[in-house]
Parts: C-alpha cells; sequence; structure tokens
C-alpha cells in the first residue's frame, strides 16, 4: 500500500493549497474535512491544477470511529492538522464550540494517530499565542500566552498538549507552525479563500469592497504607536505558507520531539498601505472610514523568520504587490466563491 499523507481540514483555505502542494511534489494525499467551512469544489479544481484529486472523506476530526477507520484503511505516513474553526468573535460567543473543534478535536486526532503507530504531526499554531509582544519583531522563544479570546487558547492549549504527549513518548516528532496573516490565492485564480458571511479578516474584506459586495471598509483605528496610526501586520502568501509545511514535515521526518518555527515574512505593513497596495493592483478605489480600535487587536505583530530559514531552508518569496494581485484575480474570477453561480465564471 502507498503511503500517504493526510490532511485534516484540506478543503479548506491553506489546506486546500497545501493540498495542492505536496500532489505537486508528488505525495499521495487524504483528506479529512467536515465541509463546515470547506468546499469540495476546492478539490475538483486542484485536480484541474495538476492532475491528481485527493481523496476526500467527509467527516469530523471529533468523530473517533471516522478517524480509526481511516487509519486502518490507508497507510498514513504523517498528518497535517488544519482543521479547525478560526473566527475570533465566534469564539467570544461560543467557546465550547472552539474548544471542542480544535481542543478535543486535536486531542482525539492525536489518540487515533497512536492507535495506529503514526507519530508525524505538522499542527496549523498561530501568531496569536503571542498575545501582545513588548518587541518586534516576534521569534519563537518569545514568551506566549495573555489571550484575550477562546480562539487564541484554544490553540495555545493545543500546542502544550502536544508538548506534553512529545514529552511522554519520544516516538512523537511533531512541528508546530505559528501562522502570521495567511493571505492571496493560488497565481491561477482557481483556489483561493472563500469566507462565508461577511469576513472578519482585512484582506477579504478589502477585495468584496472593490468587487462591490460591501461599500466601504472600516479601518479598526488610526491612533496606535505605528507609521501611519493603523495596525501592522505581517501578510505572507498562502502558497508561501503551504511549502513551509513540506519543509516542515521533511524536517520532521528525521528527528523526534516537538518544533516550532514562525511562518511571515518578517516584515510589517500598516493597513493603510495595503489598501493602498491592493487599490494599484486592482486598479479599484477602496472606500474606507476611521473607526475606534477593535477590542483585542494589538498594534504591531510581525515576525522573525530567521529560525525557518535557518532550518527548513524556508523564505516567504512573494511580495506584497503579488499577494494583492493574486487575491483580485481569485475576487474578480469568483465573485461568490465556490459557490454555483461562481463555477461558470472561472
Ligand atoms: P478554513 O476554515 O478555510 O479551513 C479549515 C477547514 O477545516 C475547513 O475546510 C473546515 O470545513 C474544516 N473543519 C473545521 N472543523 C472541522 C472538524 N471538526 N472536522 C473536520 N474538518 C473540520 O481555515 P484556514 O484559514 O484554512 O485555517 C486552517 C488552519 O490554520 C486552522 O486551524 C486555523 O486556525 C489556522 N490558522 C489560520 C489563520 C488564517 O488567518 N487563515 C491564521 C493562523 C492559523
Ligand atoms: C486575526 C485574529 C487572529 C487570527 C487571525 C487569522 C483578532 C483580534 N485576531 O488577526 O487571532 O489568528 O485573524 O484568522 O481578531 N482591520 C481593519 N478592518 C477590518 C479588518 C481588519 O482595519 O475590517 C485591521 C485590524 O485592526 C488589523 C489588521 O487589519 O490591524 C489585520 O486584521 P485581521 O485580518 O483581522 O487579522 P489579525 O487581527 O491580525
Amino acid at each position: 500500500m502507498t503511503e500517504k499523507i493526510l490532511i485534516t481540514g484540506g478543503a479548506g483555505y491553506i489546506g486546500s493549497h497545501t493540498t495542492l502542494e505536496f500532489l505537486l511534489a508528488g505525495k499521495e494525499v487524504v483528506v479529512l474535512d467536515n465541509l463546515c467551512n470547506g468546499s469540495p469544489e476546492a478539490l475538483l479544481r486542484i485536480e484541474r491544477l495538476c492532475g491528481k484529486q485527493p481523496e476526500l472523506i467527509i467527516g469530523d476530526i471529533c468523530d473517533a470511529s471516522i478517524l480509526n477507520e481511516l487509519f486502518d484503511k490507508h497507510r498514513i505516513a504523517a498528518v497535517l492538522h488544519f482543521a479547525g474553526l478560526k473566527s475570533v468573535s465566534e469564539s467570544v460567543r461560543e467557546p465550547l464550540a472552539y474548544y471542542e473543534n480544535n481542543v478535543m478535536g486535536s486531542l482525539n486526532l492525536c489518540k487515533a494517530m497512536a492507535r495506529a503507530g503514526v507519530y508525524h504531526l505538522v499542527f496549523s499554531s498561530s501568531a496569536t499565542v503571542y498575545g501582545d509582544p513588548a518587541q518586534m519583531p516576534i521569534h519563537e522563544n518569545v514568551p506566549t500566552g495573555a489571550l484575550t479570546n477562546p480562539y487564541g487558547r484554544s490553540k495555545l492549549i493545543v500546542e502544550q498538549l502536544l508538548q506534553d504527549l512529545a514529552d511522554s513518548d519520544p516516538r512523537w516528532s511533531i512541528a508546530i507552525l505559528r501562522y502570521f496573516n495567511p493571505v492571496g490565492a493560488h497565481s491561477s485564480g482557481l483556489i483561493g479563500e472563500d469566507p462565508q458571511g461577511t469576513p472578519n479578516n482585512l484582506l477579504p474584506y478589502v477585495a468584496q469592497v472593490a468587487i462591490g459586495r460591501f461599500s466601504e471598509l472600516a479601518v479598526y483605528g488610526n491612533d496606535y504607536p505605528t507609521r501611519d496610526g493603523t495596525g501592522v501586520r505581517d501578510y505572507i502568501h498562502v502558497v508561501d505558507l503551504a511549502s513551509g509545511h513540506l519543509k516542515a514535515l521533511q524536517a520532521i521526518e528525521s528527528t523526534n520531539g516537538v518544533k516550532t518555527w514562525n511562518l511571515g515574512t518578517g516584515t510589517g505593513y500598516t493597513v493603510l498601505e495595503v489598501i493602498k497596495a491592493f487599490e494599484r493592483a486592482s486598479g479599484r478605489q477602496v472606500p474606507y472610514r476611521i473607526v475606534s480600535r477593535r477590542p483585542g487587536d494589538v498594534a504591531e505583530c510581525w515576525a522573525s523568520p530567521a529560525k525557518a530559514a535557518e532550518e527548513l531552508d524556508w523564505h516567504a518569496v512573494h511580495d506584497l504587490e503579488t499577494m494583492m494581485i493574486d487575491l483580485w484575480r481569485w475576487q474578480l474570477k469568483n465573485p461568490r466563491g465556490y459557490s454555483p453561480q461562481a463555477i461558470q465564471l472561472v
């Protein structure tokens, strides 16, 4: 039986780009996704891009029997674990759903992996685990904690759970990847981010203002101690992020324990700089209004990617302009995301 990579959440935004990257690298992939925020259409489009479609198992990581069946049926070499819920505001309203999906789901997955003798895991964490650090750029040894919402806490709890697991059994080899702000889309415009309802994050909202779905963007505060008063973030192209997973998995194949890497570019941009870059890329105006700060936001958050560069030989190669061009191409080709109306436009 061929060895395969299990990608949980592979029908979602980052998972679909990473699935494509792994297929292009010649890996066999099985996707497990409950489709609560993912689309099977993403996997069909992946096939158009690389000639191979991963097997999709529709199921929940909280369901132990589905996981056990999957590991019994397929010979899995490693797991990339993207599945989870990711909205900060929703997590404040529905904390139990976040602890259930993100913490219990990850715990279930680890139990099923141990039962099947699979010990290589790459976990999707977030720069949110650093809270509001005093110093920029953020290195991996900056203390974590002081989190203000259940989403962030669920990520940190899973990080700690994984460390305890690796401490308890030397067969585990785990990569924790702390993503900064993933944006953009594959350069084909065939796969991209398809947020349901009103987007919470900056770039999907900007793109939807440009396409005419919303009349203006609310910029959350211009009184931060930054270049122009608006928040600074480290935006990273989703394809760079995907390639980081290939490198991380290669790196943990021959080691054990837990390794943690930031995946960011090392450059921060303000909200106003991002708006200008998007306007240049799209040729469209993005009307905006300054409103008060969003609770829980930090002034600045940008990575030191030095550890990933040194240990993984990984570097983000796409600049802000390319991120905006690729985002706009995806948005233009798919004004309604993966919904049926959009498919005719592609
Ligand atoms: P996404 O919502 O597009 O993808 C997540 C996928 O997981 C979806 O396809 C969804 O249907 C699936 N899923 C959710 N719960 C599941 C469950 N219980 N069982 C099976 N499938 C389930 O999100 P994304 O942006 O691709 O994020 C992927 C991962 O990266 C998440 O864990 C997220 O927390 C983390 N992350 C994302 C960002 C970001 O800005 N997008 C930043 C840092 C970390
Ligand atoms: C947010 C989450 C973070 C999560 C990440 C990826 C919060 C507080 N943080 O990060 O935990 O890991 O998304 O899902 O929600 N902005 C506007 N107007 C908008 C939207 C955003 O001005 O309509 C600003 C924000 O204030 C921030 C920047 O744009 O300065 C980026 O915001 P966003 O895309 O939501 O990402 P983060 O807040 O960095």
